[in-house]
């Protein structure tokens, strides 16, 4: 997937912001500033917000999702208000969010989006700062905002910043499914058990590498190969909070997919299909699906990979 481009539109400076999925995430260990050191694979999915922003006194951020704040509790709000301080004093946007994305899903909306502001906004104030420099303040804003500074599917580590590009040898055809609960990272994060803390980081050699080593010899092989190495060590906090993801879990394998995992903190799960028909089916089987609280969402997302 490309990577997010700044394009004028009708006046206004628009950025199309697209979901992440992470099909392996291992916590490595505690860090001493109280993040956890990750090895995760992300791959942007085509399910989009779009930012739009034209010039303005002062900055004020409009959402058409009334549950989100349109005030600093929003990444974008956030983002714009750091660009201004950092390198644009004094100048506004009217700012608008169109929401497509979940939120509290694990699928990087909120991230996207901030990544995205940073990048129409870096536009339109013609600042012409660099990724690097954008990169910067992307990690202030959230560990996987400068994900979506990058250009695709890559390995990442530390807090999700330092990124490795992948060129996968097969395209990925996913189905998400949503249930109406969302999840909050920090407390998932906060109630890691010490069984999936290795200990502090460094603590090495790490059993679990070898697990890496799979995922990563699977991204060259086949889907089918994939389906087994899936992983994410958040799952267990996360069902323990929300025990209908099992359930979910159980209907997705039960359609006859490759593996399933949850993405990010969760609360969506993601299913890998051999092709793009048979995630259209497994899309329709499970749009039924229900859990405690009411319907889940269901998307269909096949990368443009391979
Ligand atoms: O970086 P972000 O604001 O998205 O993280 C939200 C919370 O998730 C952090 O405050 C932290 O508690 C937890 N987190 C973590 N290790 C990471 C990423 C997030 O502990 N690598």
């Amino acid at each position: 997937m490309l990577p997010l481009v700044a394009r004028e539109y009708a006046g206004w400076c628009q950025v199309w912001a697209p979901a992440k999925v992470n099909l392996y995430l291992r916590v490595v260990g505690k860090r001493p500033d109280g993040f956890h050191e990750l090895a995760t694979f992300m791959l942007p999915v085509p399910l989009f917000d779009t930012i739009l922003a034209r010039p303005a006194g002062n900055i004020s951020l409009q959402c058409d999702d009334p549950s989100l704040p349109v005030d600093s509790g929003n990444l974008v709000f956030r983002a714009a208000t750091l660009l201004a301080a950092r390198h644009a004093p004094g100048r506004g946007a009217e700012i608008e969010l169109r929401k497509r994305i979940p939120h509290q899903a694990g699928l990087g909306g909120g991230s996207s989006d901030a990544a995205a502001a940073l990048v129409c906004l870096n536009h339109l104030w013609g600042l012409d700062l660099g990724r690097s420099e954008l990169a910067a303040l992307a990690l202030e804003l959230g560990s996987d905002v400068p994900f979506f500074l990058g250009n695709g599917p890559a390995w990442c580590t530390g807090r999700g910043e330092i990124m490795t590009p992948v060129e996968p040898a097969y395209r990925f055809n996913l189905v998400v499914v949503k249930p109406m609960e969302g999840l909050c990272t920090r407390q998932i994060f906060q109630l890691l058990g010490a069984e999936n803390l290795p200990g502090a980081v460094g603590d090495f050699p790490d059993p679990k590498l070898q697990d890496d080593q799979a995922f990563q010899n699977a991204l060259r092989q086949t889907a089918m190969a994939l389906g087994n190495t899936l992983r994410n060590d958040l799952e267990v906090p996360s069902c323990q909070l929300l025990p209908s993801l099992e359930q979910i879990r159980k209907e997705m394998m039960s359609a006859g997919v490759l593996g399933v995992v949850m993405t990010g903190s969760g609360s969506a799960m993601v299913a890998l299909a051999a092709d793009a028909s048979k995630a259209v089916s497994v899309a329709q089987r499970l749009k039924s699906a229900r859990t405690p609280t009411g319907p889940v969402a269901v998307y269909v997302a096949c990368s443009a990979v391979g």
